[in-house]
C-alpha cells in the first residue's frame, strides 16, 4: 500500500458529516491531519462539539479538532436544524465530549499545515459551507498551489437545489466562499446532489449498520434514521440521500463514481439563483474546465464499503 493520503476534513456535523468522519477515521489509506469545524447545519459552537463527539465515538480521541468560521464571508448564517435536529446530531444519545478542542483557529491550522507539509501532498475535504477554505486561501494565497486537490460535497445541476430551487445548502450558505474556491485553480472534485441523491439510506442499508452490533454501528443507524425522515417526506423516497460520505468514499474507491471535467461557476449576484452551481455539462460555454463533477455512483458498492469500514471501529 502506498503512503496514506494526508487529508483535512472541513465539516459542519450533521449526521451525514458524522458518517463521513467515521469512514475516514476507519480507513488506513487516509491520514486525517485534522478536522476543522465550520458553521453550517448548526452554529459553530455545535459543529465543533459534534466533531469531537464523533471522534470519541470512533475511539480516536487523539484526532485534532479545530473551530473555524462562525458565519459566512458576506451573507448571514443559514442553518438546517429542520434536517439535523437542534443539536445537529439528533438520533443517538452521544455523551458530551471530553477530548480537547484545539486552541488554534481552523483557518490558521489549514494555512500552517499546507505551508509545512510537502507541497502537493495534502487533500482538503470540505463537507459544509466553504468559508474556512476560502478564508485560508485569502489569508495565505501561497497555499493555493500547495493543495493536492479539493474533494467537496456541494452543488447540483440536473438535480437542481435542495435549499432553493437553484442551490444546494453548502454552496447556498456561503456562495462567495464557494466562488473563491472554484476560481482558485486548485484541482477540484465535486460530489453534487446529482450523485448523493442516488445514495439513499434504505431500511435494509440502515439495518446493516445496526446489525454490526457495535456502538458505532448502532449510533450510525440511529443517526441515519433521524436524518433521513426530512428528505423522505420532501422527496417521497424510501430513505434519504447520504451526502458527505461520498467525498471520503471517492478517496478510497474512485471507481465507484462516474463524471466528467467541466466548467463550474457559482452564482453570487442574483438573489433568485444565489449559490447555484452553473455546471457546463455539455461544454457550450467554452469556459475553462475547473472541476471534475461526478454524476453517477455504484450505490451498492458505496454502502458495502461503509459497512465494512465502520465495522472496524
Ligand atoms: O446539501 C447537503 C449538504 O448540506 C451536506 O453536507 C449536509 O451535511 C449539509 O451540510
Ligand atoms: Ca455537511
Amino acid at each position: 500500500m502506498s503512503a496514506p493520503e494526508k487529508i483535512i476534513i472541513d465539516t459542519d456535523p450533521g449526521q451525514d458529516d458524522a458518517v463521513a468522519i467515521l469512514l475516514a477515521l476507519a480507513s488506513p489509506e487516509l491520514d486525517v491531519l485534522g478536522i476543522t469545524a465550520v458553521a453550517g447545519n448548526v452554529p459553530l459552537s455545535l459543529t465543533e462539539k459534534n466533531a469531537r463527539k464523533v471522534c470519541e465515538l470512533a475511539g480516536k480521541t487523539d484526532t485534532k479538532v479545530f473551530a473555524g468560521a462562525v458565519r459566512p464571508l458576506v451573507r448571514p448564517l443559514v442553518t438546517a436544524e429542520q434536517v439535523h435536529g437542534q443539536t445537529g446530531l439528533n438520533g443517538p444519545d452521544l455523551p458530551e465530549p471530553t477530548m480537547p478542542l484545539q486552541t488554534q483557529h481552523a483557518v490558521d491550522f489549514i494555512v500552517e499545515t499546507l505551508m509545512s507539509e510537502e507541497s502537493g501532498t495534502v487533500t482538503l475535504c470540505p463537507l459544509g459551507p466553504l468559508t474556512n477554505v476560502a478564508l485560508a486561501m485569502i489569508r495565505e494565497p501561497k497555499i493555493v498551489s500547495r493543495i493536492k486537490r479539493i474533494v467537496l460535497m456541494g452543488g447540483g445541476f440536473f438535480e437542481g437545489g435542495n435549499t432553493t430551487p437553484a442551490a444546494e445548502f453548502n454552496i447556498y450558505v456561503d456562495p462567495h466562499a464557494a466562488d473563491v474556491v472554484f476560481r482558485s485553480g486548485v484541482p477540484i472534485v465535486v460530489m453534487p446532489l446529482d450523485v448523493t441523491h442516488k445514495a439513499l439510506t434504505t431500511g435494509k442499508r440502515i439495518a446493516a449498520f445496526r446489525e454490526l452490533g457495535t456502538r458505532v454501528g448502532i449510533a450510525t443507524a440511529e443517526m441515519l434514521e433521524f436524518f433521513e425522515r426530512f428528505d423522505e417526506e420532501k422527496y417521497g423516497t424510501e430513505g434519504g440521500p447520504l451526502h458527505d460520505p461520498c467525498v471520503i468514499a471517492y478517496l478510497l474507491k474512485p471507481e465507484l463514481f462516474r463524471g466528467r471535467e467541466v466548467n463550474v461557476v457559482v452564482e453570487t449576484a442574483s438573489e433568485l439563483t444565489m449559490g447555484m452551481t452553473v455546471v457546463d455539462w455539455w461544454g457550450v460555454s467554452k469556459r475553462p474546465k475547473n472541476a471534475l463533477v461526478l454524476r453517477d455512483i455504484d450505490a451498492g458498492g458505496f454502502f458495502a464499503l461503509l459497512v465494512e469500514r465502520l465495522a472496524r471501529l
